[in-house]
């Protein structure tokens, strides 16, 4: 089997790389992933559907990597992350033509599924220092700005989906028992009855802890419940999702709106609360953080959305150290990613001068919760090779018009 692996060259490789990414990846939704882990879903159904889907949704991002600038392609954290992909990819090729009723063969894939997993752990910061080496070596202008946005954003979305697929596989058939001692009730990572608002206070008071060890202390937390399902019985609002999505979502927020609390406020002896406020509708579940942390510009509001920008001091890579409370610039588009991979957004408005209001959207039907994943085809292909055309919108003068020169007839 090495011998085989070893006289598959590149160009083999490329050719199945081909072949995969013509399929468009299949998106899942909630029910899915539920019905996967339900009682009567087997190992062999779950080991059959990735097989394939894995290496089509690898195989699609690995056609759109081969996009970017070659200036870009050719920084040794780009290489690093291609070899990464071409080795999963490869990993579970070997699988193509295994025999899903042997227990050795779907005992073998867990182990694969693991270690693709392990081996993808840091991409998200191994992307940012290539993309970071390349803007520092070649600056960078508002096109490969934009492309660069444009293929982040698919990039890191693609690999939210493919690792929600390897966590559901391994939490399900990796261990001895499928249930989760810490989450006996989710289904892997998902949890039929996430309970909003105990995720929100746990993300406050990890938020808060960072704040405290920041700035010596840390705004209050009000949190509101409305729920325009059951307003009678006054039941806490849960959904079906994965809650340490939600996590995430909530964790960033908290500590981008403590952050701008203590800024503003500085050595004052008391803050202003954040405000939590979660709803319930018939479509939506929305979840509203507000701070009295003095707000951004309109202007400003969507580069706080630009992977790497940040108004704080970038933090050293060191992972001995405390975790920073801020400074990568990831928090805010990697989050607004959680919301969208289920049909969710994530949006922010401000008050300039008074705070900002981050909201979460959330499908409130598990049905409408279905994975929202890039494609590559020729629409993706054209963002990358097309020229960009003048805009479409008058750019104002710098200098007024001299008004008194114009006649009227
Ligand atoms: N609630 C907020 N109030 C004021 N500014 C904010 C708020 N949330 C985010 N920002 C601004 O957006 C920037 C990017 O936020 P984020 O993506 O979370 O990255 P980071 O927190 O690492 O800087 C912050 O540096 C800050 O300038
Ligand atoms: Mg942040």
């Amino acid at each position: 089997m090495r011998i085989l692996r070893a006289l598959m060259n590149n160009a083999a490789i490329g050719k199945q790389v081909d072949y995969y990414s013509r399929f468009s990846p299949s998106p899942l939704s909630m029910k899915q992933f539920l019905d996967f882990g339900s009682e009567n879903a087997c190992e062999k159904t779950s080991f059959v559907f990735l097989r394939q889907e894995l290496p089509v949704r690898l195989a699609n991002v690995m056609k759109e990597i081969n996009l970017l600038p070659d200036n870009l392609l050719r920084t040794p954290s780009v290489r690093l992350v291609q070899s990464w992909y071409m080795q999963s990819f490869q990993d579970m090729l070997e699988f193509k033509d295994k025999d899903g009723d042997s227990e050795k063969v779907t005992y073998d894939f867990t182990d694969a599924v693991i270690k693709i997993r392990n081996r993808h752990n840091d991409v998200v910061p191994t992307m940012a220092q290539g993309v970071v080496e390349y803007k520092e070596a070649y600056g960078t202008d508002p096109i490969t700005s934009q492309n660069m946005q444009y293929f982040l954003d698919r990039f890191y979305m693609s690999r939210i989906s493919i690792r929600m697929l390897l966590n559901q596989h391994t939490l399900l058939f990796g261990g001895k028992v499928r249930v989760n001692p810490a989450h006996p009730k989710q289904i892997g990572s998902i949890d039929p009855q996430c309970c909003v608002t105990d995720v929100v206070r746990d993300a406050y008071e990890n938020a808060r802890n960072l704040c405290d060890r920041y700035y010596m202390n840390s705004p209050e937390l009000i949190l509101e419940e409305f729920n325009v399902k059951n307003v009678e019985s006054g039941s806490a609002i849960s959904v079906v999702y994965v809650p340490s999505h939600l996590y995430h979502m909530l964790f960033e927020l908290f500590k981008n709106a403590m952050r701008a609390t203590m800024e503003l406020y500085g050595d004052a002896l008391e803050y202003p609360p954040v405000q939590a406020q979660v709803a319930l509708g018939h479509e939506d579940l929305t979840i509203k953080v507000s701070d009295r942390g003095g707000g951004v510009p309109l202007r400003k509001i969507d580069r706080l959305f630009t992977y790497t920008y940040s108004t704080a001091p970038r933090p050293l890579m060191d992972s001995a150290r405390a975790t920073p409370l801020a400074g990568f610039g990831y928090g805010l588009p990697i989050s607004r990613l959680y919301a969208r991979y289920f049909q969710g957004d994530l949006k922010l408005y401000s008050l300039e001068g008074f705070g900002t209001d981050a909201i979460i959207y959330i499908r409130a039907l598990s049905t409408e919760s279905i994975e929202r994943l890039p494609v590559y085809n020729k629409s993706a292909w054209k963002h990358y090779k097309t020229m960009h055309e003048a805009d479409d919108w008058c750019v104002p003068s710098k200098e007024p018009k001299d008004m008194t020169t114009f006649r009227s007839f």
